[in-house]
């Protein structure tokens, strides 16, 4: 199966559920499963039916249109007033990326400028949002893809973590869109070869970029995360993409965790490590990775979870952090839909406009 083929999140023709792409069951099962409910519109964010920063901010953008939809009353005032309260509950979800917040802000704004309608215009004018910050997202990682398509020659390496994917976007991921703009331009999936740390604990890598790579027709050889250093000094790897869950001012951003070693990694081995990240990742109001919020998870997916017993000492303390932030002095270059951004990354961002 074609990853590309596979909708992460859909809205249904009658506005009333969501299509939602469970990858907490890939690669193994594919199901889609249909969420009109609030409340479970946030359990699929939050356990990761639904996950990578640019997907959930669409996710969270089609149920704010869903929920709209359907609250009871010809009032503005009383109607957003219901909004804002569903609004809030879904930004519990997750707290690290920051593409949630963006999505539901763009859809807050887009309620108050059409406040002065009646409610079933404000309901269509949320839907039409909903859908061009879908659409644009799909656009975004073709921009990202054709930046980091030029960067690539063929023979190269490339490692990545996580699933920045198609999988955690609209269409064609961030990290991986130079790979499938690769395929579009015509070559062969032999042309490139590319390792996917398999990210523990809830391994994206190794069931989510793996199985994206492997059926696109690419070579891809999956790795451990404790294996990233030892292609590096083989001679394997001659780029590093990464996507991110929050890009902070000065150019530190948040990632999946273990996203920082290969960029202390990549340091030393003198390979070029890139940030694919769509602008709305970047957070002009977060001066440094400092003051990111860090999701912090249950330890049953460290101790337990994919093994067949209990692989860790009961009561043994685990610190579990989905996400860890690397220093800007890591970073080669922050690939954006707008331009390649280079250090300094705060002047970077301002002259593309953010
Ligand atoms: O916990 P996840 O699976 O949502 O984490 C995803 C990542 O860390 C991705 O690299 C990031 O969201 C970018 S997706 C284009």
């Amino acid at each position: 199966m074609d990853a590309l083929q596979l909708d992460t999140v859909k809205l249904s023709e009658d506005r009333s559920y969501l299509e939602i792409l469970d990858q907490t069951l890939l690669p193994g099962t594919i199901r889609v499963l249909k969420i009109g409910e609030l409340k479970d519109v946030w359990e699929a964010i939050n356990v990761l039916r639904v996950r990578g920063a640019p997907a959930i901010g669409v996710t969270a953008a089609y149920a704010a249109a869903m929920c709209a939809g359907r609250i009871e009353t010809d009032d503005p005032e009383a109607f957003y007033r219901e909004f804002l309260r569903e609004k809030e509950y879904l930004a519990t979800a997750r707290p690290t990326a920051v593409n949630l917040f963006w999505a539901l802000d763009r859809m807050d704004r887009t309620a108050k400028a059409h406040l002065c309608e009646t409610v079933p215009e404000i309901k269509e004018a949320l839907f039409t949002e909903a859908q061009k910050i879908r659409d644009e997202d799909v656009a975004i990682s073709r921009g990202i893809g054709e930046i980091g398509f030029s960067m690539l020659h063929k023979g190269m390496g490339i490692l990545t973590h996580c699933n920045a994917g198609t999988l955690a976007t609209a269409k064609y991921g961030t990290a991986t869109a130079p790979m499938y703009m690769a395929l579009e331009h015509g070559w062969a999936g032999r042309d490139l070869h590319v390792y996917c740390d398999e990210t523990r604990p809830l391994l994206q890598g190794a069931r989510l970029t793996a199985f994206e790579m492997h059926n696109a027709g690419i070579a891809t050889t999956l790795i451990c995360d404790n294996m990233a250093s030892i292609v590096m000094k083989q001679g394997k790897i001659d780029i590093v993409f990464v996507g991110c869950d929050r890009v902070a001012r000065n150019g530190d951003f948040a990632n999946k965790i273990g996203t920082s070693g290969v960029a202390i990694l990549a340091k030393h081995y003198g390979i070029p490590f890139y940030v694919c990240a769509p602008s709305s990742t970047i957070d002009m109001q977060t001066p440094t990775g400092e003051q990111i919020p860090i999701e912090q998870r249950k330890p049953e997916e460290v101790t337990e979870m994919w093994y067949r017993e209990r692989m860790a000492p009961e009561g043994v303390d685990v610190y579990n952090p989905a996400f860890d932030v690397t220093d800007h002095s890591l970073v080669t270059g922050i690939i954006t839909e707008k331009g390649l951004c280079r250090a300094p990354f705060g002047q970077a961002f301002e002259a593309i406009g953010l």
